[in-house]
């Protein structure tokens, strides 16, 4: 055993299929790296938590760091531990879909394995990171924990060993935080009720989703980033047909459209959290970015689609 051990993650964004992907359709998804946590473990006299949240003895804290909790419960039962301090820094913003509970899942298995001296497996890390998913979204398909665990983009399907995917678009891809925290337990669990309630038009747009998915592979492969735009458009047409838009993602969406970008979209579990928009070039998106910007996006950030890393939208 270690005597301290660190371990890290990415935000994720989600360029398609979101929702649908619950349902067994594919979606694409990027890891991306202006976002990060990093963890560390190491033994103490209790369970003690350190976050930006949350500091003191892991009983005490807030139901909202349940995932968390059980998480370190679980690894601590698993590998028959004594308890430890775990301490967490991240640049992720919470609740913005951006993968940020998963991402935290991720660092903190890493870390505690790596302070066991336990060599990491995709499958073991995400058994760990799906079931601390579970108690946060209640039903994920498993995509964030896939996304933020990697460095590549890939076609993700549930139960399916997930595919890395390059992405060598010509294309810049502007992601914008409405600032609003997203809800994708309720997103998520309203899109079920969907389901029990409407099954026919429910399934029919989930399998739209999954079709537009499929076609925004092809139109990446193809390096068709007009078509990509478009595919993205009808993808947030049909989220809002799901409810899991709202006015604040509707306007960004509309003045990312307004300002030249080729297609927009929310990202992650919606009702919040950020939104996506595809611009031409680099040029283009900084003009979106700042109309972004001026229509109350609290951060901005740009992401070419050549698997280059994530930069400010200023510099
Ligand atoms: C959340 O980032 C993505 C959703 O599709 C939920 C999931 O796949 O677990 C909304």
């Amino acid at each position: 055993m270690r005597e301290l051990a660190t371990g890290q993650a990415n935000g994720k964004i989600i360029l398609m299929g979101e929702h649908a992907v619950v349902y067994g359709e594919p979606a694409i998804a990027l890891p991306f790296s202006a976002a990060q946590v990093t963890a560390t473990i190491q033994s103490a006299p209790e369970d003690w938590l350190d976050s930006s949240y949350f500091s003191g003895p892991l009983a005490k804290a807030p139901t909202t760091l349940n995932n968390l909790k059980e998480l370190l419960h679980l690894l601590r039962h698993d590998f028959a531990t004594g308890p430890v301090i775990c301490r967490i820094a991240s640049t992720i913003p919470a609740e913005r879909g951006m993968g940020s509970s998963a991402a935290v899942a991720v660092a903190v298995t890493r870390a505690f394995l790596a302070w066991q001296q336990v060599e990491e497996t995709p499958t073991g890390l995400l058994h760990y990171v799906n079931t601390s998913e579970k108690i946060a979204h209640g039903n994920p398909s498993g995509i964030d924990g896939a996304a933020t665990s990697g460095t590549e983009p890939i076609l993700f399907e549930r139960q399916q060993p997930f595919i890395p995917f390059p992405l060598n678009l010509d294309g810049c891809l502007i992601v914008a935080d409405t600032g609003v925290k997203g809800k994708t337990r309720d997103t998520v669990a309203d899109v079920a009720h969907l389901m029990s309630v409407a099954p026919t038009a429910t399934k029919q747009i989930i399998t739209r989703l999954g079709d537009l998915t499929r076609e925004a592979k092809t139109a990446i492969s193809a390096n068709q980033s007009y078509r990509l735009g478009n595919l993205m458009n009808e993808a947030q047409a049909l989220l809002q047909q799901l409810s899991v838009s709202n006015g604040t993602l509707d306007h960004l969406v509309q003045v990312a459209l307004n300002n030249g970008a080729l297609g927009a979209k929310l990202t992650g579990g919606g009702r919040g959290g950020c939104m996506i928009a595809l611009a031409s070039d680099t040029q283009s998106a900084a003009i979106i970015a700042n109309q972004l910007t001026a229509a109350g996006a609290q951060e901005t950030w740009l992401q070419a689609l050549g698997c280059r890393p994530a930069v400010s939208a200023w510099l």
